[in-house]
């Protein structure tokens, strides 16, 4: 599993300092969400918060996790020698991370097979990170189809043209065998690329499915309808930038 072959790659982290203040914070919202003090694990929230309530529940989460962009920053400040590693030094980021809740059978938060490059308004030069707070596995977890499922990119790509596929039903029917499911624990976090085909099924297993997601990009790499200032923020600026826009303002401006 390579970033750059299969589309996907698992990064470890060498502790447990950033999902445990991410969990931290999510049990201190439950706390106040559910009026009870203690809460037994993320995997076990199917026994304090009902299935019908859930999306309820998940946007009391998220405005926690989002207030002032804290997990935003949090989850950059714990990642940035990756991703400096992979992006350089003039990143961007998600404000707002996003949220992924799935309880055991819920049929509620199905996310069909999909590419965001195809089904959005997203810049190919986007990147996904994907935390999970608990471990995930089979349909506890997300699933993708590599891109070395095909034999180059250009034919992934294509695959919805060059098979005459004209609905998702189809597309599902045709790879479904190839997908595989992200198995990952935490402190480890995985990146991918959005142009990845990914979905989630019902979660068969006994326990909640948790994760947080956010983009992430070169700062000066194209945009498309999710825009800086806007969608994204700076998240890291390199010395020699913060000079040459200094020179910029002071010599050019005047
Ligand atoms: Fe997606």
């Amino acid at each position: 599993m390579s970033l750059y072959t299969s589309g996907i790659q698992k990064y470890s982290l060498p502790n447990d300092s950033l999902t445990n203040q991410l969990i931290d914070s999510i049990i201190k919202a439950t706390s106040e969400y559910t009026d009870k003090s203690f809460i037994s694990g993320l995997d076990h929230i199917h026994d304090f918060v009902d299935d019908n309530e859930l999306n309820e529940y998940r946007l009391s989460i998220i405005q926690k996790l989002n207030y002032n962009q804290f997990a935003s920053k949090l989850i950059f400040s714990h990642c940035k020698e990756i991703l400096t590693s992979i992006l350089g030094p003039d990143i961007a980021i998600q404000k707002n991370v996003g949220l992924s809740i799935q309880m055991p059978n819920d049929s509620s938060s199905l996310l069909p097979i999909h590419s965001d490059v195809f089904s959005s308004d997203c810049s190919p030069y986007e990147l996904v990170i994907w935390i999970p707070l608990v471990k995930c596995y089979k349909t506890k977890s997300m699933f993708y189809l590599p891109f070395d499922h095909c034999s180059s990119l250009h034919e992934y790509l294509h695959l919805l043209s060059s098979n005459n596929i004209s609905s998702i039903d189809e597309f599902q029917s045709k790879f479904q065998n190839n997908y595989k499911f992200l198995e990952i624990t935490p402190p480890s976090f995985a990146l991918f690329y959005h142009s990845i085909w990914h979905g989630n099924v019902i979660n068969c297993e006994p326990e909640t499915r948790w994760s947080i997601n956010l983009r992430v990009k070169g700062l000066f790499t194209p945009y498309k309808g999710k825009q800086i200032g806007d969608y994204f923020t700076i998240a890291q600026i390199s010395d020699a930038t913060k000079l040459s826009s200094l020179i910029d303002e002071i010599y050019y401006d005047s």
